[in-house]
């Protein structure tokens, strides 16, 4: 159990939407596998291949390289129809030659999930979470009172048939209770068992089979979804996702030993985005912001919204670095940064009059802090064709250092643009 693993956990940093797609796909050339371990279809993850431009929700992205084996383990939530459409429009855009698997013991997103987190989200006015209404709540939900339905039961008939209908039952006597429309049982049943052989072969144990290539030195490839500030324990609770996106949660998210990821990388925007409500210190809304929206792009994968932009803060990535354990950063986005006068970090907080480097886990005392910021010189050079840090002009070489200094954790890769091949790499990730 001692055994050093040859793998890598790609994890998000700051509130999600960091490129991990894009960072996961890219490493996966070199990997064997790539494990899903968390969250369901609330991720949306942008991959751009030869300029050409994939989106995945539910799917790993190593899904594009017949090779690899792409895994959906246990600590997933997986809406089974979303997860053929999302296969159906992969097949549409010539990805047909693929593995990929799915844990025996994962929950499925019922319909009923997806209607209750409407109607919780509704019922929350002003405080709502403002989630991306994939059911991924009430999903985990049900999975902690044991009111869940697992792949391997969905394939057993007689229990799908009994676990079924105990939770339509429960469910529409909350749906009365708050004047909502029923759901059907027979609706629901006859839908799934339509899909049920189409899901039956990609079934399997992915912790037997994750193990296997951890100990058949195989190169393993976690890919959270979320980010740090979006988990469930660590996170900027309630708005915060129901899952742990952190390192730390892959092995009982897989099955997995305690020691099974050798390097934990964090992936950190160049600067801060979020999308849902919650506090957000750093968060502007100006010329500056509107111009990193519409060249970063950000605008929601899944639900289109435009995200809410702020300047880096290391007291977040920080935490983050801590709380997951991290090894290795990329900076990504780095690109969007350029034709600026002056960046700002955060590098602290003010929280009832004291400074502080941590992260205030009281939701007023976190809206309230007195970001204190280091201004640093912009560059104006077009950095999305380079190939080395050297190439890098220098402010944007001074931005970096600043943000491993700050964070405390090396800069193992850094990302200029959208495409996978406008990647860097300074230290090697993989064995
Ligand atoms: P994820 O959820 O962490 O996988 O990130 P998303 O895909 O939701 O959002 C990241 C966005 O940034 C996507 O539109 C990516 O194509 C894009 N992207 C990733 N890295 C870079 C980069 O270095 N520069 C630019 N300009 N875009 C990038
Ligand atoms: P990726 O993997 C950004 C946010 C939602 C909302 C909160 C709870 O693409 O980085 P949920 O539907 O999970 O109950 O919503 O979490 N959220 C994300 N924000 N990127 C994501 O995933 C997210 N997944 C959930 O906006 O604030
Ligand atoms: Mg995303």
């Amino acid at each position: 159990m001692n055994k050093k693993y040859n793998s890598v956990s790609v994890v998000g940093t700051q509130w999600g939407d960091e490129g991990k797609g894009k960072i996961t796909n890219y490493l996966s050339l070199e990997a064997d596998m790539v494990v899903r371990h968390q969250g369901g279809n609330n991720a949306g993850h942008s991959i751009v291949i030869d300029g050409k431009r994939y989106a995945l929700h539910l799917i790993p992205s190593g899904i594009f390289e017949p090779k690899i084996k792409n895994v959906m383990a246990n600590g997933m939530v997986i809406n089974p129809i979303a997860l053929l459409e999302e296969l159906a429009q992969l097949e549409k855009e010539g990805i047909t030659d693929y593995q990929l698997y799915i844990s025996d013991r994962a929950h499925m997103v019922m319909p009923y999930h997806i209607k209750l987190d409407g109607m919780f989200e509704k019922i929350k006015g002003t405080r709502n979470i403002g989630t991306t209404k994939k059911g991924i709540g009430p999903a985990y939900t049900d999975k902690a009172s044991r009111d869940g339905i697992r792949f391997s039961d969905f394939l057993d008939d007689d229990l799908f048939k009994i676990l079924l209908k105990d939770s339509v039952n429960i469910k529409n006597k909350i749906f009365e209770a708050f004047d909502e429309s029923l759901v059907s049982y027979d609706e629901i049943y006859n839908q799934f068992i339509q899909i049920r052989e189409k899901i039956r072969p990609m079934v399997v144990d992915t912790s037997v089979m994750i193990y296997e290539a951890l100990e058949n030195n195989e190169k393993v490839l976690f890919e959270g979804a979320q980010g740090v500030l979006l988990c469930l324990d660590h996170g900027t609770y309630p708005f915060v996702t129901s899952s742990s996106p952190t390192s730390s949660s892959i092995p009982v998210n897989c099955g997995v030993p305690l020691n099974s990821v050798n390097k934990s990388l964090g992936i950190v925007k160049a600067y801060s985005t979020r999308v849902g409500t919650g506090g957000f210190p750093t968060e502007f809304d100006n010329e500056i912001s509107d111009k990193i929206r519409e060249v970063g792009h950000e605008y929601g994968v899944t639900t289109g919204r435009p995200r809410r932009i702020g300047w880096f803060d290391a007291c977040l990535v920080r935490h983050a670095a801590r709380v997951s354990g991290l090894t290795d950063l990329t900076i990504t986005l780095l690109d969007v940064l350029t034709g600026f006068e002056t960046l700002k970090i955060a590098t602290s907080y003010v929280v009832n009059g004291k400074e502080t480097k941590n992260v205030p886990a009281g939701e007023k005392d976190f809206n309230n802090v007195e970001v204190i910021y280091m201004e640093l010189p912009g560059w104006k050079e077009d950095i999305t064709k380079v190939t080395s840090f050297d190439e890098l002009p220098t402010n944007a070489k001074n931005y970096l250092e600043e943000i491993e200094k700050q964070v405390g954790v090396k800069i193992s890769q850094f990302s200029v643009g959208p495409d996978r091949k406008q990647t860097v790499n300074i230290n090697k990730l993989f064995e």
